[in-house]
């Protein structure tokens, strides 16, 4: 089966010989595709939907891959259990609400070895989170799919810092790549920013004013790596 580039990559990111867990799993897409390469020997996939799980379900008694795959109800990690998995993938929610399942179900993120995270929005804020937390970003990719841009980050339990706010907008090992989609991401970012800079220069109070100030220097430091 072919994985859209978003899923690839993540597919990609999974160690040989691993016990993952797919949590919002929804098409079970990734958990086949893990199996079918031989990449992973169990996965569990989950979903907090009883709907968009028993279409894994499904998937995967067409495809025969009952024992190799098995698919549990639950909120985030909670049908997870310490130490159950080596790797986890949480694709396609927000930064925040991947932050909340970690946080929520903490002995379970901490006891897994590597965290496949891929937020559809704040994954600055999922940055914070991760490194405020004891977690490490090991890796990361972009992946383009038509005008829409997918982050992808590869955490493990550790500490790290970041020396500047911009690290937690584009984490230093991702410009270390130079990849060639980064530079236009970053022009999108700067676009979105310098509207919402707009936007609050016609407000007023304390709070818009403190966000303005930030998102200047943003501005100026997503301008800044590129001009070196
Ligand atoms: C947009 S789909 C992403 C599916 C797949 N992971 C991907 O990246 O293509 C998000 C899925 O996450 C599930 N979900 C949302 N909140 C969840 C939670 N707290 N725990 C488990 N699954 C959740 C939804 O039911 C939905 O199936």
């Amino acid at each position: 089966m072919n994985l859209s580039p978003r899923l690839k990559r993540i597919a990609d990111f999974v160690p040989n010989n691993s016990i993952v867990a797919d949590v919002g799993t929804d098409h079970g897409y990734v958990p086949k595709y893990l199996i079918d390469k031989g990449i992973s020997k169990l996965v569990i996939a989950t979903d907090i939907s009883k709907g968009s799980l028993q279409k894994t379900v499904d998937y995967i008694r067409e495809e025969n891959l009952e024992e190799e795959i098995t698919t549990r109800l639950g909120d985030g990690l909670e049908p997870i259990l310490p130490f159950e998995v080596d790797t986890l993938i949480i694709a396609g929610m927000g930064g925040l609400l991947i932050a909340e399942i970690m946080s929520k179900f903490k002995e379970t993120s901490r006891s897994i070895n590597t965290l496949i995270l891929q937020p559809m929005v704040g994954s600055p804020e999922l940055r914070k989170y991760l490194l405020q937390n004891h977690f490490r970003i090991v890796d990361e990719d972009l992946v383009r799919e038509g005008d829409k841009f997918y982050e992808i980050i590869v955490a493990k339990t550790g500490l790290q810092k970041f020396d500047k706010e911009l690290d937690y907008e584009i984490s230093p090992v991702m410009l270390k790549k130079n990849s060639p989609v980064l530079r236009e991401f970053v022009e999108i970012k700067i676009k979105m920013n310098e509207s919402v800079i707009e936007k609050l220069r016609n407000s007023t109070g304390e709070k818009s004013m403190s966000r303005l100030l930030e998102l200047e220097k943003i501005v100026k430091d997503y301008r800044e790596v590129f001009s070196k």
